[in-house]
């Protein structure tokens, strides 16, 4: 599809230069999650869900200063986007955010769907460098960065929407469980 080519451009532009994982490589990963966790869900409406995917960072409040899913808005206006799929998609963008939609479920399966793809990223190995990645960013030393597992990451898999995200997320979890345990044994504790 022309246009996820597009979203893909567009997403490259707006977060040239940002290092903290919240790149285009990982908006790219959560549209890849999409299609995986999508393959068990055929009745799915790939068009909303890719596209929420692709643009579910482009208006995240701590990096840009929009109100209202503007950068999103403008992107799907300009390619012709009808407003009715515009506000579908901001809805499921809108469900996204772990810190907003704690304990709260998306009312849609794309939604549902979008939210996974992105918690699914957070965890895994692509967690585990991300965390650190981050942490490296901020000046934040080694022990917080894995307490950071503790209050965040290994929660995750069971705040998966759908059975497909959390197969997935399973295999990802005994992973990092893997790593903290080999973490503090060479620590000695
Ligand atoms: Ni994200």
């Amino acid at each position: 599809m022309e246009l996820i080519d597009k979203a893909i451009e567009y997403v490259n532009e707006l977060f040239s230069g940002n290092s903290d994982g919240h790149d285009v490589q990982h908006t790219i990963r959560v549209y890849k999650n999409v299609q995986l966790i999508s393959e068990s869900y055929p009745e799915v409406d790939l068009f909303i869900s890719s596209l929420s995917a692709l643009l579910h960072d482009v208006d995240d409040h701590k990096l840009f200063k929009t109100e209202n899913n503007a950068n999103a808005r403008a992107f799907l206006n300009e390619n012709g986007v009808s407003e009715e799929n515009i506000e579908k998609i901001c809805e499921v963008i809108n469900g996204v955010s772990f810190s907003k939609n704690r304990g709260k479920t998306p009312g849609t399966l794309e939604g549902k769907i979008v939210q996974d793809a992105d918690r699914l990223d957070a965890i895994g190995a692509v967690g585990i460098a991300r965390t650190f990645a981050y942490g490296g960013k901020v000046g934040r030393p080694l022990d917080d960065s894995v307490q950071h597992f503790y209050d965040k990451l290994l929660r995750l898999k069971d705040e998966m929407n759908t059975e497909a995200a959390k197969e997935i997320a399973m295999k990802r979890h005994e992973y990092m469980e893997g790593f903290l345990k080999e973490y503090f044994e060479e620590l000695g504790e």
